[in-house]
C-alpha cells in the first residue's frame, strides 16, 4: 500500500467517523427539545392536577404567576405540605414545582392574564 492511499484511507475513516459523531449530536439534541420534556411536563401537570386541586381552585396559581419564581412555588409547594398537609412525597413535590415554575413564571402568559 503506497502513502499516498494509506492517507486517503485514513482521511475517508475520519469523515466517516466525523459524520457518525455529527448524527449521534442532532439526535442527542433532537431527543431533549423533542418528546421527552414534554413527557415529563404532562407528568408535572397530572400530578399537579391530582394534588393540588382537592381544597382550592387552581386559579390561585394564576394569581401568583406575576410573582412566580422558581423559589415562589418552592415555597409554596412547602407551605401546602407543611402547613396544610397535602399529600405529597419529595419527589411529586419537586416534579410540581417543576411543573410550576415553566407554566406559571414571571413571563408566563398565565403571568399576564393575572392581576
Ligand atoms: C390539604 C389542602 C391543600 C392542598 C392539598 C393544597 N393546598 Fe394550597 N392552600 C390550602 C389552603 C388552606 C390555602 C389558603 C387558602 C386561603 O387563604 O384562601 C392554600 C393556598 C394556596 C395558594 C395561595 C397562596 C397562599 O400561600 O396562601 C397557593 C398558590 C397554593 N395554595 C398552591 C398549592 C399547590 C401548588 C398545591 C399542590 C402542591 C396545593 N396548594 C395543595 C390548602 C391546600
Amino acid at each position: 500500500m503506497s502513502a499516498h492511499r494509506v492517507a486517503m484511507l485514513t482521511l475517508a475513516l475520519v469523515i466517516t467517523a466525523a459524520t457518525g459523531l455529527l448524527a449521534e449530536v442532532r439526535a442527542a439534541s433532537g431527543a431533549a427539545s423533542g418528546a421527552e420534556p414534554e413527557a415529563r411536563a404532562g407528568e408535572g401537570r397530572e400530578l399537579f392536577v391530582a394534588r393540588c386541586s382537592s381544597c382550592h381552585s387552581l386559579d390561585y396559581m394564576e394569581m401568583h404567576a406575576r410573582f412566580g419564581t422558581r423559589a415562589l412555588w418552592e415555597a409554596e409547594v412547602t407551605k401546602m405540605r407543611n402547613a396544610y398537609k397535602a399529600p405529597l412525597n419529595d419527589e411529586e413535590a419537586k416534579a410540581i414545582v417543576e411543573y410550576l415554575a415553566r407554566t406559571y413564571g414571571p413571563t408566563s402568559p398565565a403571568a399576564s392574564v393575572s392581576r
